[in-house]
């Protein structure tokens, strides 16, 4: 059977980064869940759709082929759109794009069968609590408000995304709550995740805590 190691947080909390380095420390595929519904809202504005289209979201998630590259590079229908996933407008919509449930059926799914057959890693919102709940593994990655903002600011920078700290701010505060509460697949917490506070935390002594979690489990 193979081990999988699930990661569920709110934005910013260092997930991605995480699961990047773990993923090459712990020889997993790693699957990032949330490029999943960024892929879903990019197709969306590309056939000129507004949130007001729910059935051809519906039937857009239900056809739409999301692939991950050996470096974590996305390809949305065979194009390279790792870049373009992270885009303020795409930022914007995704988590109204992900509330919808039917979309997240056909997500889970897929990110089910990409899980299939490979010790991974994979991180999220739900996959401690609906994808992978048989994980071997399951970590809650937290951190303040204040901390995920300013970290996504420097994240931005590096990648040349153009958002304001007020516009991170109000963006992260809005999908916190929005994460929190979705009729299905919230953001939660619960007994049997390993929960982690990283504010005052480095990525690496996050990374460190984990690898000790798993070797020694
Ligand atoms: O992790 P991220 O910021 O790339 O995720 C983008 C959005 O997708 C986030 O606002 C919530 C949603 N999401 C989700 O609902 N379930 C997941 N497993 C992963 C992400």
């Amino acid at each position: 059977m193979s081990k999988i190691v699930a990661i569920d947080g709110p934005a910013g909390s260092g997930k991605g980064t995480v699961a990047e380095i773990l993923s090459k420390k712990c020889n997993l595929v790693n699957i990032d869940t949330g490029a999943t519904y960024r892929c879903v809202a990019l197709a969306m504005l590309r056939n000129n759709l507004t949130l007001d289209d729910r059935d051809k979201i519906i039937e857009l998630s239900k056809n739409i082929d999301i692939k991950f590259g050996l470096n974590n590079e996305v390809y949305l229908n065979g194009e390279d759109v790792t870049k373009e996933i992270r885009s303020k407008e795409v930022t914007q919509i995704v988590s109204q794009v992900s509330s919808i449930v039917e979309v997240r059926k056909n997500m889970v799914e897929l990110q089910r069968n990409l899980a299939k057959d490979y010790d991974a890693v994979m991180e999220g919102r739900d996959i401690t609590t609906v994808v992978l709940p048989n994980a071997n593994y399951k970590f809650y990655l937290d951190a303040s408000l204040e901390a995920r903002v300013n970290r996504r600011v420097k994240q931005n920078k590096e990648k040349n995304i153009d958002m304001s700290y007020d516009e991170i701010y109000e963006n992260i505060k809005a999908r916190d709550y929005n994460d929190m509460h979705k009729e299905v697949g919230s953001l939660m917490r619960t007994d049997d995740q390993i929960y982690i506070d990283s504010t005052n935390m480095t990525i690496d002594e996050v990374v460190d805590k984990m690898v000790n979690i798993i070797v020694s489990k």
